[in-house]
C-alpha cells in the first residue's frame, strides 16, 4: 500500500502556524507581514497562481498588493517599478511571477530585486546563500518539497534521489537541498541530454520529477518502494470541465502510485507548498526587518 502525500493538508497546518504567528505579532504592536505579487500579461496559470497567492495572505492575516501590468510594458517600466517595491517600506517581500514575455530579460528582473525582499529565492544572492548552506530565503517550490518530505518523516539520508528537469526554479535548486547536510541524499540531476534517463531514475530511491511532461514517469521507471514527488503542473484539455482543462502531472499516477512507498497526487501535493513557502518566507523578512 502506497501513501498519498497530501499537500492540502500539510500547507493548512503550516498556514494555521504562521496564522497564530501573525496574530502574535498584532499583539505585540508589529506590523502586518505584507507581500505584494507583480503580474505581467495575461497567460492563465500566472493568473491562477498569483490570485491564489493574494488569497493565501488574506488567509494567514498578511497584507498583499497586486500589481498587473500588460504585456507590452517595457524593461525599463517594469525596473522602476521593482525600484518602487525595494524602496517601499510598507512591503516585507516581493514576486515577479515568471515567465515574463520574450522581451523583458528574466534575470536582469531577477536581479533587480533586493536581496532583502525576494519571497522567491531566485536572486543570486539568495541561490548563492543556498548553495552554501546560509540562511536565507529558499526557492518556493524546493522549499515545499522538501518540506512535505521532513513532515512525512521520509528517510533522505544516503537515498539515491534522481530529480528529473534542471530549471531555475524547481530542478536544479531542489538538487542541491536534497544533497544538503541534513538531507543527505545522493542527487543525479537528469535533463534532456541525458542518456538512460530510464536506466537512471530506476535506481532511484526518491524521484522528484520536474519537466512539465504529462505523464513521462511510467511504472516501468519506477523501483518498488519508491519515493516519488510530482511537480508537473500541465494544463491539458478537459472537455466538459467548467474551466476546459486539467492540470497533469509528470508521473504516470496510476500505474506509479501502486509501486510506491510515498507519492504526491497533482493536483494537492506539492502545488499548495508552494503557495504557502512564500507566505514563510515573507514571514522571515518580517523578522529580518
Ligand atoms: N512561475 C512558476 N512558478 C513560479 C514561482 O514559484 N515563482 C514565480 N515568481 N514565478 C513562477
Amino acid at each position: 500500500m502506497y501513501t498519498i502525500i497530501d499537500g492540502r493538508k500539510v500547507s493548512a497546518e503550516i498556514k494555521q502556524e504562521i496564522g497564530a504567528e501573525v496574530k502574535e505579532l498584532i499583539r505585540k504592536g508589529k506590523k502586518v507581514p505584507h507581500l505584494a505579487a507583480v503580474l505581467v500579461g495575461n497567460d492563465g496559470s500566472s493568473v491562477t497562481y498569483v490570485n491564489n497567492k493574494v488569497k493565501d495572505c488574506a488567509e494567514v492575516g498578511f497584507k498583499s498588493t497586486l500589481l498587473r501590468y500588460d504585456d507590452n510594458i517595457t524593461e525599463a517600466f517594469l525596473l522602476e517599478r521593482i525600484a518602487a517595491l525595494n524602496a517601499d517600506s510598507d512591503v516585507d517581500g516581493f514576486i515577479v511571477q515568471l515567465p515574463l514575455p520574450g522581451h523583458i530579460s528574466e534575470n536582469k528582473v531577477i536581479e533587480s530585486i533586493d536581496p532583502a525582499k525576494d519571497a522567491d529565492g531566485f536572486h543570486p544572492e539568495n541561490i548563492g546563500r543556498m548553495m552554501i548552506g546560509l540562511p536565507g530565503y529558499l526557492p518556493a517550490t524546493p522549499y515545499g518539497i522538501i518540506e512535505l518530505i521532513k513532515r512525512y518523516g521520509i528517510q533522505t539520508t544516503g537515498k539515491n534521489c534522481a530529480v528529473i528537469g534542471r530549471s531555475n526554479i524547481v530542478g536544479r535548486p531542489v538538487s542541491i537541498l536534497m544533497s544538503q547536510k541534513g538531507m543527505d541524499a545522493t542527487v543525479t540531476l537528469l535533463h534532456s541530454k541525458t542518456r538512460n534517463i530510464k536506466d537512471i531514475v530506476r535506481e532511484a530511491d526518491i524521484i522528484i520529477a520536474a519537466i512539465g511532461s504529462p505523464g513521462f514517469v511510467t511504472a516501468d521507471m519506477v523501483r518498488e518502494g519508491a519515493v516519488v514527488i510530482d511537480v508537473g503542473t500541465t494544463r491539458v484539455p478537459a472537455p466538459g470541465t467548467k474551466s476546459g482543462f486539467r492540470l497533469a502531472g509528470d508521473v504516470d499516477f496510476e500505474n506509479v502510485a501502486p509501486k510506491c512507498s510515498f507519492i504526491t497526487p497533482v493536483p494537492g501535493g506539492v502545488g499548495p507548498m508552494t503557495r504557502v513557502s512564500l507566505l514563510r518566507n515573507t514571514l522571515m523578512a518580517v523578522r529580518l526587518s
